[in-house]
C-alpha cells in the first residue's frame, strides 16, 4: 500500500482552550478528513436528550470525564463511519491511557492494521488558556468555536459559517474551567510522555494566531517532523 493511501489519524492533545476545536476544523477543510471531537458528540446528544447525553450532562457540568466506556463506544461507533474510512482529526479524544490503548485497538481493527498515528500536542501557558475560554462563543448549529477578541464573527452572534446561532457553552464558567485543568493535568497529561516514548509525539505552539498554528501544524503534518 502506498502511503498516500494509508489511513491517517491525527490526534489532537492539548488543554481545555488550547485551540482544538479551532484547528481542527481548519485542518478538516485543509486535509479533507472528518473532524471527530467527543465533546461534540457528547454536546449532540445533550441537545437530543439521549440516555447517553443525560449520562454525560452530569459529569460535563462538574468538568469530570465522561466514564472510559462509555466515551470509547461513543467514539468507535462514530470511526466505524465508511467517511473516516481514510482517516480523521481526532480533538479531546483519547483523554486518558485505557482510551489511547483502546484507540489502537479500534484503528487495528477497523484497518486492518495499516494506518498512521500523529498525536500532536498543542502548548499553551495556563495563563493564555484562562483569557481564551473567557471569551469563546460556539455555533449552535455547526459547533464552529470563535472568540470575541481573538478571533470574532463577522456579525457578533452569528456564525460565519451556516448563520446559526453563537453561544457561550455552560462548561466555561471560570469553576468548572479550573476543574477541567485540573483533570486535564492528572488525566490526560500523561498521554503526552506516552506518545513521546513512541516516538510519535509532535510538539506545536499553540500561543501565536490561529492562522499561525493552522501553517505549523499542516506544516508537521505534511513534514513528519517529530519531537
Ligand atoms: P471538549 O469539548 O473536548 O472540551 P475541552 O477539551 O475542554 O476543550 P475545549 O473545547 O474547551 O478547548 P479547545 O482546545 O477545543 O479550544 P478552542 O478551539 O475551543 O470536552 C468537554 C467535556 O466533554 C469534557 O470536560 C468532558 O466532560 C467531556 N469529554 C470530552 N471528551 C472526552 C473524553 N475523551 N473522555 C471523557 N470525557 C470527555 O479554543 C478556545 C478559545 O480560544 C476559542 O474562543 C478560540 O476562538 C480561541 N482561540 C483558539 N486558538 C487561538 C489562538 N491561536 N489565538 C487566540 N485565540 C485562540
Amino acid at each position: 500500500m502506498s502511503a498516500s493511501s494509508v489511513a491517517r489519524y491525527i490526534v489532537l492533545l492539548g488543554a481545555p482552550g488550547a485551540g482544538k476545536g479551532t484547528q481542527a476544523e481548519l485542518l478538516e477543510q485543509a486535509l479533507k478528513l472528518p473532524h471527530v471531537a467527543s465533546g461534540d458528540l457528547f454536546r449532540e446528544h445533550l441537545k437530543n436528550e439521549t440516555e447517553l447525553g443525560r449520562l454525560a450532562r452530569s459529569y460535563i457540568e462538574k468538568g469530570e470525564l465522561v466514564p472510559d466506556d462509555v466515551t470509547i463506544a461513543m467514539v468507535r461507533e462514530r470511526l466505524s463511519q465508511p467517511d473516516c474510512a481514510k482517516g480523521a482529526i481526532l480533538d479531546g479524544f483519547p483523554r486518558t491511557i485505557p482510551q489511547a490503548q483502546a484507540l489502537e485497538d479500534m484503528l487495528a481493527d477497523l484497518t486492518g492494521g495499516t494506518y498512521e498515528l500523529i498525536p500532536i500536542y498543542i502548548e499553551v501557558p495556563q495563563d493564555v488558556l484562562l483569557a481564551r475560554l473567557g471569551g469563546r462563543w460556539t455555533c449552535r448549529n455547526c459547533q464552529a468555536v470563535y472568540h470575541e477578541l481573538f478571533n470574532p464573527p463577522q456579525v457578533p452572534g452569528v456564525c460565519d459559517e451556516c448563520g446559526g446561532e453563537l453561544y457561550q457553552r455552560p462548561d466555561d464558567t471560570p469553576e468548572t474551567h479550573r476543574r477541567r485543568i485540573e483533570v486535564y493535568m492528572e488525566q490526560t497529561a500523561p498521554l503526552i510522555d506516552y506518545y513521546r516514548e513512541q516516538g510519535l509525539l509532535v510538539t506545536v505552539d499553540g500561543r501565536p494566531s490561529v492562522q499561525e498554528v493552522r501553517t505549523a501544524l499542516l506544516a508537521v503534518i505534511r513534514g513528519g517532523e517529530h519531537d
